[in-house]
């Protein structure tokens, strides 16, 4: 059975992308902002294989409880105690898609924001970079590092310190969350150079800020551990399954409300809300970079079952991007060593 799909305009097939509602089907495409509701007596109609059925605008959660669409209306009222992306950030973003700026237009907006230039300028002296206190200015960063490499520098010092407090209801201490979404940025990067690399720019930008919901949902978490660790230990579940038993939604889902608060380009919100499930993307190719880099993110520096490590991706995400395990182990190492260098 096809469902035609007036989001993407692709048809669908399979259990991916049609679910079970109570009364109906869904089309969880997130590639647009509502997700498409089928007609049960449409269903009724298209039952029969090779059948089509057209999706129509309609809710999104036809499963969710009062008291989780209250939960989750108090969660994004919360989106504004989140400190803002700053200005300069969401400005590079729109300038390196722009191709008539320049690199002189990139060095004056980091310089209209000190605070955020001096972290550029600390990183940039990193030795990630090779250029070990040789940089003493924006300009100078500018010729030595390029304009895609200062920009990715600036997206990292204007997020850092949002990302690096630690986290009591997720369990992580200062730094784990910025290590681990700085291990994603640069293992995404690399992934982005294998598939497309019209997308290394965006794929480091999505790695970086792909868990920003995690930062919105801690303290929710913390309030509702109990029922989280009962629910994981009886259902034999994860910590992402419970986050959607429990609120109805995972933190992917209000990264996304926090990337368009952020103003975030609409291809990178789409990846991030997406990125424990690319096949709800659509086909995107950046979802299926973000959720491969997350994963070698999460699984970096561990000694671990490859194969049971490996089936924690969605299926077919490692032939979606064409790449082998030797070059996943090869980026896992990389990161490694990266991350000691900042
Ligand atoms: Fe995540
Ligand atoms: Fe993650």
């Amino acid at each position: 059975m096809d469902t035609a799909c007036d989001g993407c305009q692709n048809k669908h097939k399979g259990k991916h992308d049609i679910s079970e509602g109570s009364s109906r089907h869904v089309c969880k495409c997130r590639s647009r902002e509502e997700s498409i509701k089928i007609d049960p007596g449409l269903d009724q109609a298209a039952a029969n294989p090779g059948d089509e059925i057209k999706a129509s605008p309609g809710n999104r959660r036809p499963d969710r409880t009062h008291y989780q669409e209250e939960l989750q209306s108090r969660i994004i009222k919360s989106i504004k105690d989140l400190p803002p992306m700053p200005q300069v950030v969401i400005k590079i973003q729109g300038l390196i898609s722009d191709l008539n700026s320049d690199i002189t237009d990139l060095a004056e907006i980091i310089e209209s924001d000190q605070a955020v230039a001096a972290k550029v300028l600390k990183m940039a002296n990193s030795a990630y970079y090779g250029m070990s206190g040789k940089i003493s200015s924006i300009h100078q960063a500018s010729v030595l590092l390029g304009y895609q490499v200062l920009g990715e520098i600036v997206t990292m010092a204007g997020v850092v310190g949002i990302l690096s407090g630690s986290m009591p209801g997720y369990g992580y201490d200062a730094q784990e969350l910025w290590k681990h979404s700085l291990s994603a940025a640069l293992s995404a990067k690399m992934i982005a150079a294998i598939k497309n690399k019209d997308l290394m720019h965006e794929a480091h930008t999505a790695g970086l800020i792909h868990d920003v919901g995690k930062i919105i949902l801690d303290r929710y978490i913390l309030e509702n551990m109990d029922q989280i660790s009962v629910y994981m230990v009886q259902e034999e579940k994860s910590f992402l399954d419970a986050e959607r038993f429990i609120f109805g939604f995972d933190h992917a889902e209000i990264a996304s409300e926090v990337c368009r608060a952020w103003k975030i380009p609409e291809k990178i919100s789409l990846a991030i809300s997406c990125h424990h499930q690319p096949s709800y993307s659509c086909g995107d190719e950046l979802s299926y970079v973000l959720h491969l880099a997350d994963h070698i993110a999460a699984k970096s520096g561990a000694s671990y079952d490859e194969d049971e490590a490996f089936a924690e991706l969605e299926t077919g995400t490692l032939e979606f991007i064409g790449i082998g395990r030797d070059e996943i182990r090869d980026i896992m190492l990389q990161v490694l060593e990266a991350i000691e260098q900042f």
